[in-house]
C-alpha cells in the first residue's frame, strides 16, 4: 500500500545519528561478488531497497545469496554462474543492475542485459560502458531493448579513455578488466570513494588494481578471484543529508561514522553559509540556529561538489539570506525537486542548468511528492524546517537509498511519522 511521511516542521534537531554503509559502494561490490569462485561475506550491509534488488539480479544469475538480516550480513556464493541474462523487470527497477555486465563478461564471456531505462534525472545512457567493453575485445549487439555483449576468446587488457568520468562505467570496466588477459589502463576514470572501496574489496579477493581514487587506474588481469569479507565505507550522501537537515532545522547534531574526508565540498559550503561544522575522526558535528547565508554551488565529478547532494543543498538555499545559484553539470535534468520546493513557497527560477534561488524567511508545509531519491530527501529536509505540516508521497524513491530515515530523524527529535496514504 502507498504510504506518506507527515512532518510537523519547525523543531530543532539535537543528538547523534549514525550513518549506514554507502549505497553507491555496496551495489557495485555486490555485483563484484560474482567474480569470486569461493564465497564472500559483506558486513554492516544497509537495509535498502536497492540492495534487495541487486541481490535478486545476481541470484537470477546463479549466485547463492544468504542474508542474515539481524546481523546485517550477507554471504554470496558465486561458484556457479548459471545464467548470463539479467531479467528486464529487475534492470528496469534499478539502473545499477547494469553493473553485472562486467562480471558476466569476466566469468562467462557473455552478457545479455535489457537497456537500463532513463529515470527522472536524465536519459542515463550506457555508451561509455559499451565502448570500454569493446576496447577489451567484446562484441556488442543491440537487440530489441537488450544489449548483448560477448567475448568468446575472453577479454584482453587495453588502454581505455572515458570521454566522461562515469562512475558506473569506471566500475564496470574495472570488474571486467580484473580478470582480462594482460594489463588495462583506464584514463579519465571516476575518482569517487565508492570506486576506491570497490577496488579495496577486489584486491582483497586477489585482484591487482592500482590508482583507484585518481583518474588513471591500472589493472593487471588475474585468472581467478577468491571470495573475501568486506565492510563497506560509510554513506557520504546519507551523512551529507543529515548535515543539511540539521543546518536547516537548526540545533546541534553529531553525525557518527561520517568521513569528513569524503564530504569536503559540502562541509566547505556549509561553513561558507555560516553554519558551525566541527570534524573529528569519528564524525561531523553541525551547530546551527537556522539563520544561514546564500552560497553558490556547482556540481562536478568527485572531488567536486557531489550531484547527489544538489537537491538537498538547494533546499538549504531556499531559506538562506540572499540569492544563491545552483548549477548542475553532471545530469541533464536533475531539477525535478524545484517545482515541489516552490509549492512550499520557495522562490526559484531555472535558466538551463542553473537554478537561481532567492531565499525566503520560512517555507510553508504542504503536500509534495518525491520525484527521485535525492529530491525526496531534499523535501524531507525542507519539511523539517518549514512552518506547519509537510506530507511527502512516493516514498519508494526514498526507501531505495535511506536506511531507517524516519527512525533516525525521530532519534534527533523530529516530529515525523510514516502513515498509509
Ligand atoms: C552513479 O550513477 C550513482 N549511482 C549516482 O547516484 C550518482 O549520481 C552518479 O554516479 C554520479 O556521481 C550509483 O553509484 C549506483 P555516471 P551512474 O555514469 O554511474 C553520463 C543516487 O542518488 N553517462 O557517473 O549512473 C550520465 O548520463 C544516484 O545515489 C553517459 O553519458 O552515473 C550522466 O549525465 C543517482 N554515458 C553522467 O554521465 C555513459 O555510458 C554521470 O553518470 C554513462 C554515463
Amino acid at each position: 500500500m502507498l504510504e506518506k511521511l507527515v512532518i510537523n516542521g519547525g523543531k530543532p534537531l539535537n543528538g547523534r545519528v549514525r550513518v549506514s554503509s554507502a549505497k553507491n559502494a555496496v551495489l557495485p561490490i555486490i555485483a563484484a561478488t560474482m567474480l569470486a569462485s569461493t564465497p564472500s561475506r559483506l558486513v554492516e550491509v544497509p537495509h535498502l531497497e536497492d540492495v534487495h534488488t541487486i541481490c535478486e539480479v545476481i541470484s537470477a544469475l546463479g549466485v547463492k545469496v544468504t542474508k542474515d538480516e539481524a546481523n546485517q550480513e550477507i554471504r554470496f556464493d558465486a561458484s556457479e554462474i548459471t545464467a548470463t541474462e539479467a531479467p528486464y523487470e529487475l534492470v528496469r527497477r534499478m539502473r545499477a543492475s547494469f553493473l553485472v555486465m562486467g562480471p558476466l563478461l569476466a566469468r562467462r564471456r557473455e552478457a545479455r542485459i535489457s537497456l537500463p531505462g532513463g529515470c527522472a534525472i536524465g536519459s542515463r545512457p550506457i555508451d561509455l560502458h559499451l565502448k570500454a567493453f569493446e576496447a577489451l575485445g567484446a562484441t556488442i549487439e543491440m537487440g530489441d531493448g537488450y544489449v548483448l555483449a560477448s567475448a568468446p576468446e575472453g577479454l584482453k587488457g587495453n588502454q581505455i579513455y572515458l570521454d566522461f568520468p562515469s562512475v558506473g562505467a569506471t566500475e564496470n570496466v574495472i570488474m571486467a578488466a580484473s580478470m582480462a588477459e594482460g594489463k588495462t589502463i583506464i584514463e579519465n576514470a571516476a575518482e569517487e570513494p565508492e570506486i576506491v572501496d570497490l577496488v579495496t574489496y577486489l584486491n582483497s579477493m586477489g585482484a591487482d588494481i592500482r590508482g583507484a581514487g585518481t583518474n588513471v587506474i591500472r589493472i593487471q588481469g588475474v585468472k581467478e578471484l577468491k571470495g573475501a569479507t568486506h565492510t563497506v565505507i560509510p554513506d557520504r550522501i546519507e551523512a551529507g543529508t543529515y548535515l543539511i537537515a540539521a543546518a536547516m532545522a537548526g540545533g546541534d547534531v553529531y553525525v557518527e561514522n561520517a568521513l569528513s574526508e569524503h564530504l569536503k565540498p559540502v562541509v566547505a559550503k556549509l561553513k561558507e553559509a555560516g553554519v558551525t561544522v566541527q570534524e573529528d575522526v569519528d564524525g561531523i558535528r553541525v551547530i546551527s540556529d537556522g539563520n544561514v547565508k546564500a552560497v553558490d554551488i556547482k556540481t562536478l565529478p568527485y572531488p567536486g561538489f557531489p550531484t547527489d547532494m544538489q537537491a538537498q543543498f538547494m533546499a538549504f538555499t531556499t531559506i538562506a539570506k540572499g540569492t544563491s545559484t545552483v548549477m548542475e553539470t553532471v545530469f541533464e535534468n536533475r531539477f525535478m525537486h524545484v517545482d515541489e520546493l516552490k509549492k512550499m513557497g520557495a522562490q526559484i527560477r531555472i535558466e538551463e542548468r542553473r537554478a537561481i534561488v532567492d531565499g525566503v524567511p520560512k517555507l510553508k508545509g504542504t503536500e509534495v511528492r518525491a520525484t527521485d531519491l535525492r529530491a525526496g530527501a531534499a523535501l524531507v529536509c525542507a519539511g523539517l524546517a518549514a512552518e506547519g505540516v509537510t506530507k511527502v508521497t512516493q516514498l519508494s524513491h526514498i526507501d531505495r537509498g535511506y536506511d531507517n530515515l524516519v527512525g533516525k530523524l525521530k532519534g534527533l527529535g523530529a516530529d515525523i511519522v510514516r502513515v498509509d496514504e
